[in-house]
């Protein structure tokens, strides 16, 4: 839910006062794990446009015609043959990580009895369900791209959007092919982050598709991979995660590039508006990293076992890191100063301002691309 003017709150965008608070982001599970499908009612005008100037916006050109020529094959540019044993990929990150991979005292938590094998399942558990939120979160990025070509106005746009399309079912087919031929299947989607996806999907507006997927999902998503692809020991993941991660820096660029032009031309109460859904996104991606679903596979209190990993410096440093690419983008795209600085304020209350001045991503995705095409 957008709400806008100076009396948005917490309480309005978010459902709760208190960014922190457990007990509401708790509230929220997905009870019908069972359905085959999920329908979001949704309407948009789709746009024809009469003006077929290719290139008119060079940099979305170019950045089509990289697209065109840096499409690879997930069934035969990855080696599947590899051999996986999660548990031994757990193991071996320890090694990395440490000890229990929290690197915090769990005496006097429901920790301090766990055996080596309750650990090891815990990291299992726990890749296999951050890897289903990403297979969900490509699924939402499929169909929000494929809406986004009938929706831009541009035809540059439109052309980029096209090969976003092909990119996002070949990242749908590469997750769901390694969690169920390697992992043993896959999770269902987390609440708050179907939540999102609603959210996004629902909006209208087609700037509000690219703020939402573009700028905040990929974003998230760019750092993520970033971060599990130089950590994971495991040979065909870190592949996997290398090719998906040069198509999403192209991703976040489009978006990061369209907006820009877009947002030069909006009023300070429809900036305040972007600001929001921003804002919004960036707690219910944060809520959904708790993982509240392998707590319950693992049968320790949820609330409690959140408390203790919180205090994770290793947790907390990942949380942060997931904004790496968000906030410097949320900058150059002018929400953190343009008009007001709310969202400023709210980058610094959630302790991820620090990132205003890394290189955006419009400027920074060259650096992902892979250096064989
Ligand atoms: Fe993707
Ligand atoms: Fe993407």
């Amino acid at each position: 839910m957008t709400v806008t003017g100076d009396a948005a709150t917490n309480e309005q965008l978010i459902g709760r006062s208190d960014v922190n608070d457990l007990e509401a982001i708790l509230s929220i599970s997905n009870r019908d794990v069972d359905a085959a499908d999920h329908r979001v009612d949704s309407r948009f005008d789709s746009l024809f446009t009469w003006d077929y100037a290719k290139g008119s916006r060079p940099r979305l050109d170019r950045l089509y015609e990289k697209a065109k020529s840096s499409q690879w094959n997930g069934a035969t540019d990855l080696p599947w043959s590899t051999d996986v044993d999660p548990e031994a990929v757990v193991a071996a990150n320890r090694e990395v990580m440490g000890a229990n991979g929290l690197d915090i005292d769990v005496s006097g938590t429901p920790f301090e009895h766990w055996s080596d094998a309750q650990w090891l399942e815990l990291g299992v558990e726990s890749q296999r369900w951050m890897l289903s939120q990403f297979l969900h979160g490509e699924q939402g990025a499929l169909l929000c791209t494929s809406r986004i070509v009938e929706t831009v106005p541009w035809i540059d746009a439109k052309y980029y959007a096209a090969t976003q399309v092909m990119d996002e079912a070949r990242h749908v087919e590469v997750f769901a092919r390694y969690l169920n031929d390697k992992l043993g299947g896959n999770y269902p989607i987390n609440a708050h982050l179907r939540m999102l996806l609603d959210d996004i999907i629902s909006d209208s507006r087609w700037d509000m598709t690219y703020l939402g997927m573009q700028i905040m999902v990929e974003g998230l998503a760019l750092a993520a991979f970033g971060f599990l692809h130089d950590t994971t020991t495991e040979p065909l993941l870190k592949q996997l995660l290398r090719m998906v991660m040069s198509d999403e820096a192209r991703h976040v660029a489009f978006g990061v590039l369209s907006l820009q032009e877009f947002y030069a031309g909006l009023s300070t109460a429809e900036l305040r508006e972007r600001k929001e859904f921003a804002y919004e996104a960036a707690v219910r991606m944060r809520d959904r990293f708790l993982q509240q679903e392998v707590w319950e596979r693992m049968g320790v209190p949820v609330k409690e076992a959140m408390q203790v990993v919180s205090r994770s410096p290793e947790r907390q440093l990942f949380q942060r890191m997931l904004f790496a690419k968000i906030v410097p983008n949320c900058k150059k795209l002018g929400l953190l100063d343009n008009g007001d600085t709310w969202l400023r304020e709210r980058f610094q209350e959630l302790g991820v301002i620090e990132f205003e001045d890394l290189p955006d991503t419009a400027e920074e995705f060259t650096v992902f691309e892979l250096a064989q095409y």
